[in-house]
């Protein structure tokens, strides 16, 4: 278990530790989305803290949805020509992948962006992070996804790129619109099931995901009414966090591979997107795991799961051939199947990818 990450996870997180964050360096790249973190309130609090100790800051607040290896690259040319000399992501998964592969681009100028997916020195400006969604657990992994334009796919860069902080603040879930906590509390809920049903699960990463869907469990009940109990955004947080320290640990596997092709082709959010395919999932997996998280996160049944999924997501309509493409695609993906711990042959797949469309639709 490595998740070299010191994780502060309180109300007014970011100003009770801004001197922290201002050893970082002297002029920091705020890598942030084009909207929200300005809404939340999370921008300000970053740029209050670092003006609290006398450091410079420049913004980058082009990062898109689904951010693309063309963007990363143009966040670290602002990095470097600003003089920069350390990272700050700001916001959901998006922006906080981005400051990651920024944050690995600015420590190797002379190469090109084909160095993030050539594996060697996974050297790094200094980075710290604070997430504003309850979903990717990006903060605490070593993780960064982005769309490759040229090969329409979205896969991690392959060098590992942790944040020396993350500040976790459940307010900044506050102002953000319903479908979005669904959306990223489901990704983490799919952290948590594809860490556990893993062949690189351990004693440690099993505590994470325990902890992680008991908490989630306790207060998915909010995903379906809304809240405006602080506490529960915490939590919702602290288990996407339990949910990224677990799969910093094993990665995720067939059903976030899956997930990609209804992303890119369909424009489906990440996490309503994965949340498609992790019934299909559990069905494979061995009964006593399936039994052991539903049991863990509060459903009495995997028809229970479903429709919660349902009730919270809607109705979603792939077309066969879209699932049939994304099926034979993950038969040739060993980096997702790999760390599945049963057998999946032609038919096993199949069975997994139609489930949802085969029981809800
Ligand atoms: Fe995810």
């Amino acid at each position: 278990m490595y998740v070299p990450v010191r994780v502060y996870s309180e109300e007014n997180a970011v100003l009770n530790h801004s001197h922290e964050l201002a050893v970082f360096g002297r002029k920091a790249l705020i890598v942030t989305g084009k909207v929200s973190s300005r809404k939340n309130g999370s921008l300000d609090d970053v740029i209050s803290a670092l003006k609290m100790h006398g450091r410079e800051f420049t913004v980058f607040d082009k990062t898109e949805e689904n951010p693309c290896v063309g963007t990363a690259v143009m966040c670290a040319r602002q990095g470097i020509e600003e003089g920069a000399d350390f990272v700050i992501g700001v916001g959901g998964g998006s922006p906080l992948d981005t400051a990651k592969a920024a944050a690995f681009l600015m420590k190797h100028p002379k190469n090109g962006k084909e160095l993030l997916y050539q594996t060697g020195d996974d050297s790094h400006f200094p980075l710290v992070l604070v997430p504003t969604t309850c979903g990717t657990g990006s903060e605490v992994t070593q993780y960064s996804v982005l769309l490759r334009e040229e090969l329409k796919v979205k896969k991690s860069i392959l060098h590992s790129v942790f944040a020396g902080l993350a500040l976790i603040d459940g307010r900044y879930l506050k102002s953000a619109p319903l479908t979005i906590i669904r959306n990223t509390a489901l990704d983490s809920f799919c952290h948590l099931v594809e860490s556990r049903i893993n062949k690189r699960a351990d004693s440690y990463s099993r505590m994470f995901v325990d902890s992680g869907l008991l908490l989630w469990g306790k207060n998915r009940s909010a995903l379906e009414s809304g809240t405006d109990d602080p506490a529960v955004y915490q939590s919702l947080m602290d288990a996407s966090a339990m949910a990224g320290m677990a799969i910093a640990q094993t990665s995720t596997t067939v059903p976030h591979g899956l997930s990609y092709y209804l992303t890119i082709n369909m424009g489906i959010p990440h996490g309503k997107a994965v949340g498609y395919f992790i019934a299909g999932y559990l069905s494979a997996a061995h009964e006593s795991e399936r039994e052991y998280i539903l049991k863990k996160a509060g459903f009495s049944s995997l028809d229970d799961f479903q429709e919660f999924y349902l009730r919270i997501c809607g109705k979603t309509e792939v077309s066969r051939e879209l699932l049939s493409a994304a099926s034979e695609g993950m038969l040739k993906n060993p980096q997702k199947l790999s760390p599945v711990p049963f057998e999946i042959d032609r038919d096993v797949m199949e069975k997994m990818v139609f489930f949802t469309s085969n029981h809800i639709n």
